[in-house]
């Protein structure tokens, strides 16, 4: 014989493969990370075989000891990946083999790796939403308190990146805990279509053991089976669905690190960034560079990039397994691994933005951001609302031209544009006037505000 004989296959081959091809074709370097999601789920599956009697309960017994054992090993550092075993499955395997003898040959009955691996997978994954989900909620504290502290803070909302009307930082920053709510309302529905089981399905059309699946369910905490074993071990879109989410959640954050960026811009100012959130220049001794945001917006770019690779791994699979599939993980490791890292470090750094709010005082003295109060004002006597937007606008260019502000013009001039102008105007001019007419749900008026964080911290005790 050959010296395949090691290999799991072995038997049907006359010739070894090339090291080029083990190396090309193990993933046991980047799937060991799933390995306690195949104990958990080879436990499982034991456990079944021998409840339907389809292998003794002493065998059960020894595999329980060994997979014990093997996870020892494993988190001890003890245990020794080997390539020539290809993937965390026959590692495994292997491993208890040497540990407890036939036992652990028989673990593999009715099952197949097609249906082992898509199970570790969802167990995987289902661990990493839970997570994800924790720290998109640490994220969403975070923001709320910045936002308490600043619910009435005044600084120009824009459109088009031109002062448009008064907002307070609080009510922007909850912009973001809104758009991040939504990310944890997509993991959890995405979830549910993760959270069910493809094991039974063996390699592709079932397996002639007489097995319990609802039982491998229960014990895995599946809350459904995946109901035909074609689709079982072949379809990935769970996965594309998270990185369809995680995709989201970058871009929200990338967003937010694009302002973060902005505001920090010596040129606009509104904010300062904690030190340690920054780095210098290695030749420009005056530059404080905001490099976690810019990061953070880069790698949504990767994220994105991830997506996109599952899509085209899918498309022109035929049914059933194929070994394109191993090319899954990577991408949804590295998808996982970016938004925990860019959650925990966005959770770190939100309670070091410093809010500078002269500059935002002086930028909203700069763009008429009172503008649209004052044709509301004279809606609100009688004018209809294109004919108060014209002398409004001819308002702004009088002030535009005496390089002034709006409010700083006095009445019998603000006159000439309406007669229906009265010396209450100054009141709808100002700033915290403007702010607080907007008092409705989902408007800016600080005490509006206040009342969002207070809705939005019960959501987070419930
Ligand atoms: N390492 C493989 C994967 O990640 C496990 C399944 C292998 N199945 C097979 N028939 N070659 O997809």
């Amino acid at each position: 014989m050959s010296d395949t004989s090691g290999k799991s296959w072995s038997g049907r081959f006359s010739e070894p493969v090339s090291d080029l091809v083990k190396r090309y074709t193990a993933s046991v370097f980047f799937d060991q990370r799933m390995a306690a999601q195949d104990i958990r789920g080879s436990l499982a599956h034991a456990k079944m075989l021998a409840r339907q009697s389809i292998i003794t309960q002493d065998d059960f017994a020894a595999i329980e000891r060994g997979l014990a054992q093997v996870a020892e090993e494993i988190a001890a550092g003890a245990f020794v990946w080997n390539l020539d075993d290809e993937d965390v499955h026959l590692n495994i395997e292997k491993r208890l083999t040497a540990l407890v003898g036939d036992a652990g040959k028989r673990l593999h009955t009715g099952r197949s790796r097609n249906d082992q691996v898509a199970t570790d997978i969802r167990l995987w994954l289902r661990d990493t939403i839970d997570t994800l989900d924790g720290l998109l909620a640490d994220l969403v504290r975070a923001l709320l308190d910045v936002a308490e502290t600043h619910a009435e803070t005044p600084m120009p909302g824009f459109t088009h990146l031109q002062v448009a009307q008064p907002v307070t930082f609080g009510h922007h920053l909850l912009a973001y805990v809104e758009m991040l709510r939504r990310d944890r309302e997509r993991f959890a529905d995405c979830r549910k279509r993760v959270n069910r089981l493809p094991l039974g399905a063996a390699a592709l059309a079932g397996t002639t053991f007489p097995i319990d699946r609802e039982f491998v369910a229960r014990e895995l905490g599946f809350e459904a089976i995946c109901e035909n074993s074609l689709d079982a071990v072949s379809d990935r879109d769970f996965a594309i669905e998270f990185c369809a989410a995680a995709a989201l959640v970058m871009v929200h954050l990338s967003r937010f690190s694009e302002e973060l960026i902005l505001w920090m811009s010596p040129r606009v100012g509104f904010i300062d960034l904690a030190d340690r959130f920054c780095t210098g220049s290695s030749i420009m001794p005056q530059k404080k560079n905001p490099d976690v945001p810019e990061l953070a917006r880069g790698k949504s770019g990767r994220v994105f990039g991830h997506l996109m690779g599952l899509l085209t791994l899918m498309k022109g699979q035929p049914l059933a397994y194929n070994k394109d599939n191993q090319e899954d993980k990577e991408p949804l490791f590295d998808t996982a691994d970016t938004l925990v890292d860019t959650l925990r470090i966005f959770a770190d750094m939100a309670p070091g933005i410093q809010v500078k709010p002269e500059a935002m005082a002086t930028a909203l003295k700069q763009g008429f951001a009172t503008a649209t109060d004052l044709a509301d004002y004279l809606v609100k006597r009688g004018l209809p609302f294109r004919d108060a937007h014209e002398a409004v606008a001819c308002a702004v260019r009088a002030a535009e031209k005496q390089n002034c502000d709006l409010a700083d013009l006095p009445l019998a001039e603000l006159q000439k544009f309406s007669p229906l102008i009265g010396d209450d105007v100054f009141e709808v001019l100002s700033v915290a006037g403007s702010l607080a007419a907007r008092d409705h749900l989902g408007g800016t008026a600080p005490q509006q505000v206040k009342a969002a964080i207070a809705r939005l911290r019960a959501t987070l005790r419930e």
